[in-house]
């Protein structure tokens, strides 16, 4: 199998939305569909993984030329990877890995010391994470309400508008008082020194 990996370009976004929905759709970002690619306001590093003229892997690296203006965490310049995703046809085979050490050399000739990544309560990607070398390094949740769990709880302050449902992030320590909701996740943040 020989993959190419390579810089993104305009021709291949239909190739990078297919790729990217089919590879969050097994996971707890599955309703995350995006049908345009995301752009960023500071420079990244934009790759694919091609194969038979198929996009087949991508990963999005937005990075910093000012302390703190795309990461949250550390000290020096860092990249946000925004987006990291394989084909399930093809996972399993060191692409993922392969994105992600060539997105490392063009950020270490950016003077860039790190990559944050947020990512949700996949064990299987977390395991991905932890075998590339990332950390945990910081989580909140991501808590979602639907029908009768709103229950009058989440209420905005527009009159005759209704909140039929409602995606919250959740920073507070008593994550149990959301138990019985159906849809909870710990978003956790990994980071990578090199
Ligand atoms: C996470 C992801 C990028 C890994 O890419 P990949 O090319 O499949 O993975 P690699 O071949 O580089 O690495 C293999 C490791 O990844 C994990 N992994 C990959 N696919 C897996 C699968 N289907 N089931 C379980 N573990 C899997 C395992 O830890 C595996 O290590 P192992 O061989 O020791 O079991 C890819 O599977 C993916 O697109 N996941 C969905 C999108 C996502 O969650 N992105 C990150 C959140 S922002």
């Amino acid at each position: 199998m020989k993959v190419i990996i390579r810089d993104y370009k305009v021709t291949d976004e239909i190739g990078w939305i297919r790729c990217r929905t089919l590879a969050f759709l097994q996971t707890a970002y599955f309703d995350n569909v995006l049908n345009k690619k995301e752009h960023y306001q500071n420079p990244a590093i934009e790759l694919v993984a091609e194969l038979d003229g198929q996009i087949v892997g991508l990963i999005d690296v937005e990075y910093e030329l000012e302390e703190r203006t795309v990461c949250s965490k550390g000290e020096g310049l860092g990249g946000m990877i925004w987006h990291i995703a394989v084909h399930p046809d093809f996972s399993h085979q060191g692409i993922g890995e392969q994105l992600l050490y060539a997105a490392e050399t063009e950020a270490k000739k950016m003077n860039i010391n790190r990559f944050e990544a947020w990512t949700r309560d996949d064990r299987w990607v977390q395991n991905w994470y932890e075998k590339m070398k990332f950390k945990i390094v910081d989580s909140y949740y991501h808590v979602y309400f639907e029908g009768n769990e709103m229950n009058h709880r989440i209420q905005g302050n527009i009159p005759d508008l209704y909140l039929i449902n409602a995606f919250t992030h959740y920073v507070g320590k008593d994550i149990d008082q959301f138990k019985s909701n159906k849809r909870v996740h710990k978003c956790v943040c990994f980071e990578k020194s090199f």
